[in-house]
C-alpha cells in the first residue's frame, strides 16, 4: 500500500513526487523548510536496494533543509519606501518619522507598502568596541527609538550598510564587522538591510554577501537581506540562498533613458537589462531593478505610469523613492493603483517577460494565479501608433476578458480586440481574466 499526501497544493506536480514514489515507509518531503508532502510506503527493509534508498532519502531531506539558509521573509516582492532617490544624504529622524506617518495617512500602508528604509548617511563612526554609531545630530533619539516608532505604526524598519570598507558616501562600511553589525541591527529592531558594494576593491562578492547573510541569520531576528551589488557578478546566478533580493543594475535615474558617466541610467535602459533574468526570480528571492522614481518630477505622467507598470510586471520590489508627504494626485494614483499592485504581488511570483519586440512596439506577459495574465503593450516611440494586438503571443488559449488597469474597467475581450492604440512613451496595462 502506498499513500502520498500533498500538503502544499503548489507541489501537485512537483518533480520529487517521482523520486519519492520509491522511498521507504514514511518520508516528509521538505522544500524551503516547508513540509510539502507526506509519503507512506510499504517496503522490504532487508533488501540492499531499500537500504540505499533510505540513505538517499535522509541525505535529500538533510540537504533541502540545509540549502535554504535565507528564511522566506518576502514570499511576494517587498514594498516600502527608501530615502535615497529623493533625499540622498539629507536624512534625519524627523524626516523618517514623517514618512511613516504619511504612509498611514496617505493609504500606503493599506495598499501593502510596509518597509521604511533609511539609505546611506545615517551612520558616522564606530565606537571603541567597533559598534556602529549613528549621526547624533541627525538622529538624536537613536536608531532604536526610530525603529520603535515605525513599529508602533504597524510598519517595518530598514537600514543601509555596505560590503566594502566604506559606504558609497564614505561612511563606515561593514567589511570585517558583519557579526557585530548584524547583532546591532537585531538589537535595534531592524527588519530589512540594504547592503551596498562601494569601496570593495579586492573583496569577493560571494564571500562578502554570504558573510553578512550568515551574520543576519545568526542574529536571532528575521531581517530581509537586500543585496545592492549592481549585478556585477550576476548575483541572480548564485545568491538565491544568500539574499532575498539583489540589484541587477547600476543606479536608476529619474529619466526615460538617460545615461550618466558614473553608471546611473534611466528606467527603460534598466528594463532592457532585465530580459532573460525572469528565470532567477520567485517567492523569497527577487531580481531588483532598483527603486521607483515615480513622483520625483522629471518625467511625464504617462512615463511614470509606464515605469510603475513595468516594475509590477517584473515582480520587482516596489520601493517608492519620492516624498510621500507631499504628492500630487497623479503620483498617488500611480503608486496606489491596487490592480497594478495585485499584478506585482501575485502569489505565483513569476517575473513577467518580453514576448514580442519589433523595435518601437513590445509585448510583455506575466502569468498570474487562477490562469489569469497581465499584459503590457509598450510604445517606445514618442508618437502615437496603432499596433496589432497579437494575443497569440501572450501564451494563453481561447478568449479572455480584458481589464484595463489604468482606466479601472473592463474594456472587452481578447477575441474582440484586434488592435491596440498606444500614445507615445506609454503602455497599455491589462489584466486578462477568464
Ligand atoms: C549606491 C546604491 C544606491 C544608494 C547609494 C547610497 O549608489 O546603488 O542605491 O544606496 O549608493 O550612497
Amino acid at each position: 500500500m502506498e499513500y502520498l499526501k500533498i500538503i502544499d497544493k503548489r507541489f501537485d506536480s512537483f518533480k520529487f513526487n517521482k523520486i519519492f514514489k520509491h522511498c521507504p515507509v514514511y518520508s516528509i518531503i521538505l522544500y524551503n523548510k516547508h513540509i510539502v508532502a507526506n509519503f507512506y510506503h510499504t517496503i522490504n527493509f532487508n533488501s540492499l536496494k531499500m537500504k540505499k534508498l533510505i540513505f538517499l532519502v535522509i541525505l535529500f531531506v538533510t540537504l533541502t533543509t540545509y540549502a535554504q539558509k535565507t528564511p522566506n521573509l518576502v514570499p511576494t516582492p517587498p514594498m516600502g519606501w527608501n530615502s535615497w532617490n529623493k533625499f540622498g544624504c539629507d536624512v534625519n529622524e524627523k524626516l523618517i518619522r514623517e514618512m511613516a506617518d504619511a504612509f498611514v495617512v496617505n493609504g500606503f500602508k493599506d495598499a501593502g507598502y510596509e518597509y521604511i528604509v533609511i539609505d546611506d548617511c545615517w551612520q558616522i563612526a564606530r565606537d571603541s568596541k567597533g559598534k556602529i554609531v549613528a549621526d547624533s545630530t541627525r538622529f538624536p533619539s537613536g536608531i532604536k527609538a526610530l525603529a520603535d516608532y515605525i513599529h508602533s505604526k504597524g510598519l517595518k524598519f530598514g537600514i543601509y550598510s555596505c560590503a566594502g570598507i566604506r559606504t558609497c558616501q564614505e561612511r563606515p562600511g561593514s567589511n570585517g564587522y558583519e557579526v557585530i553589525d548584524a547583532n546591532t541591527y537585531a538589537e535595534w529592531g531592524v527588519d530589512y538591510l540594504k547592503y551596498d558594494w562601494c569601496n570593495s576593491a579586492g573583496i569577493d562578492p560571494v564571500k562578502a554577501y554570504t558573510d553578512m547573510s550568515n551574520a543576519l541569520s545568526k542574529s536571532g531576528r528575521p531581517i530581509v537581506f537586500s543585496m545592492c551589488e549592481w549585478g556585477n557578478s550576476r548575483p541572480f546566478t548564485w545568491a538565491q540562498n544568500v539574499g532575498n533580493l539583489w540589484r541587477t543594475t547600476g543606479d536608476i535615474q529619474d529619466c526615460w533613458d538617460c545615461k550618466k558617466d558614473w553608471g546611473g541610467m534611466g528606467w527603460t535602459t534598466i528594463l532592457d537589462m532585465q530580459v532573460g533574468l525572469e528565470k532567477y526570480a520567485g517567492p523569497g528571492h527577487w531580481n531588483d531593478p532598483d527603486m521607483l522614481e515615480v513622483g520625483n518630477g522629471n518625467m511625464k505622467y504617462n512615463e511614470y505610469i509606464a515605469h510603475f507598470s513595468f516594475w509590477c510586471m517584473l515582480a520587482s520590489p516596489l520601493m517608492a523613492g519620492n516624498d510621500i508627504r507631499n504628492m500630487n494626485d497623479s503620483t498617488k494614483n500611480i503608486l496606489l493603483n491596487k490592480d497594478a499592485i495585485a499584478v506585482n504581488q501575485d502569489k505565483l511570483g513569476i517575473q513577467g517577460k518580453k514576448i514580442y519586440d519589433d523595435g518601437d512596439f513590445e509585448i510583455w506577459s506575466k502569468p498570474l494565479d487562477h490562469g489569469d495574465f497581465a499584459v503590457i503593450f509598450f510604445n517606445r516611440n514618442e508618437k502615437k501608433y496603432d499596433f496589432p494586438a497579437l494575443w497569440e503571443k501572450v501564451g494563453f488559449k481561447g478568449s479572455k476578458k480584458v481589464f484595463d488597469i489604468w482606466q479601472h474597467k473592463m474594456i472587452g475581450t481578447t477575441k474582440e480586440m484586434k488592435k491596440v492604440s498606444i500614445e507615445g512613451h506609454s503602455v497599455l496595462f491589462f489584466y486578462l481574466k477568464n
